[in-house]
């Protein structure tokens, strides 16, 4: 089977944004796209046909960290590999717990060698070495997965930012040799993305971005960003590794963000991402809809009976009123957390569709600030 390959369709007249398609051995991706998170092979109260019909999601991630402590490789490879064991047919990514490892995981201690933590299940104990999580990753048998990286927090002195970002160059060549050693395990293709780290530091980035760049892989990932950091800072560091990663490959920007960070990167040249805002703040009842941003508890939604969002073809957006899901949310059932999910969900994937399509008209950064100042009213 073959590698994942980009192919540049578009890049708008009056900005960076660019329109593609990746295409991988489970199926086309084309971009910019959003990618929801299935943390442990689902996505949080959105099933697999609801995920493909109503949000028209074209790829969906998982986590290292948590598939491989539950339910572990052992049943992944008996089931023949995430795809074949949670029913989703299309493109996976799987990210490589250098993030989770940092944000859950107890007692964790960093070596050369890799990281020692403890599982925030059981507090059992274990390794995660580059070659390690190379393997688990095989294991899951995601379409794109990622290198073992640290993600330093912010704000983080540059003495310890510049030996992280070693460290992570270190074990992505590591990453690498394991994958040339290791066999795909199921027939497809399963390609490695880098990651660039280098905190907020100016230098560390260029250099991070550089050494990612010369590996020459299938598409690379800005890490290391979104963790505190002031929405400028963002910009101008997605920026700058954006005009250093090479423009014939993804470039995929990691847990970002809201729908206004996702136009303002796509701007920038970013054509991936990832985040759990759609389905986490759904589950709290915040609703980012084609009109603005809705708090769907508020009282003033009670006897709105107008329909979540007709702005875009959802089947749950379109049909259910305001006042039933608010009325849901207040009650406290689990089909608030569905329907928010799915709206949420189906929402950010309308918006970079829509985006897709004003690069291609070479329209897109009119309507980009136009569509910002909407996204960020409060209705
Ligand atoms: N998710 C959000 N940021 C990061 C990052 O820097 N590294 C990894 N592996 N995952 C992320």
């Amino acid at each position: 089977m073959a590698s994942l390959e980009f192919i540049l369709e578009h890049t708008d007249s009056n900005s960076k944004a660019r329109a593609g398609t990746i295409t991988t051995d489970h199926g086309n991706i084309k971009t910019p796209i959003f990618m929801p998170v299935g943390t442990v092979g689902s996505v949080k109260a959105v099933n697999q046909q609801q995920l493909k019909n109503d949000v028209n999601a074209q790829i969906i991630l998982g986590n290292t960290y948590h598939l491989y402590l539950r339910p572990g490789t052992d049943v992944l490879e008996a089931a023949g590999g995430l795809h074949q064991f949670n029913g989703w047919h299309k493109p996976i990514l799987t990210d490589s717990g250098g993030y989770q490892v940092f944000s859950l995981a107890a007692n964790r201690k960093i070596t050369e060698e890799g990281v020692l933590f403890q599982s925030h299940i059981d507090g059992s104990k274990h390794l995660f070495t580059p070659e390690k999580v190379m393997d688990i990753e095989r294991s899951i048998g995601a379409d794109i997965i990622m290198a073992f990286d640290e993600c330093p927090p912010y704000p983080s002195d540059y003495t310890y930012a510049k030996k992280s970002m070693e460290l992570t160059h270190r074990w992505l060549d590591r990453c690498f040799n394991q994958i040339h050693e290791t066999p795909d395990k199921y027939g497809y293709t399963q390609n490695l993305f880098p990651i660039v780290q280098g905190s907020t530091y100016k230098d560390l980035r260029t250099a991070s971005s550089e050494y990612i760049a010369s590996k020459n892989a299938v598409g690379n990932a800005i890490g290391g960003l979104s963790v505190g950091e002031s929405e400028e800072l963002m910009y101008e560091f997605s920026a700058l590794c954006c005009d250093i990663l090479p423009a014939d490959k993804p470039r995929y920007l990691m847990g970002v963000g809201t729908p206004w960070n996702i136009l303002e990167n796509i701007a920038l040249g970013v054509d991936m991402f990832d985040c759990v805002m759609p389905t986490r703040n759904g589950r709290n009842g915040m609703l980012f809809t084609s009109k603005g941003i809705i708090n769907i508890r508020n009282k003033k939604w009670a006897t709105d009976f107008s329909p979540i969002d007709t702005g875009f073809t959802c089947e749950t957006s379109n049909y259910y009123s305001k006042a039933y899901l608010r009325h849901l949310f207040v009650a406290g059932e689990i089909l608030a957390l569905q329907l928010a999910s799915i709206h949420n969900l189906a929402f950010y994937l309308w918006l970079v569709g829509e985006a897709r399509q004003h690069i291609i008209n070479n329209t897109f950064n009119n309507w980009k600030n136009e569509m910002i100042k909407i996204l960020k009213t409060r209705l």
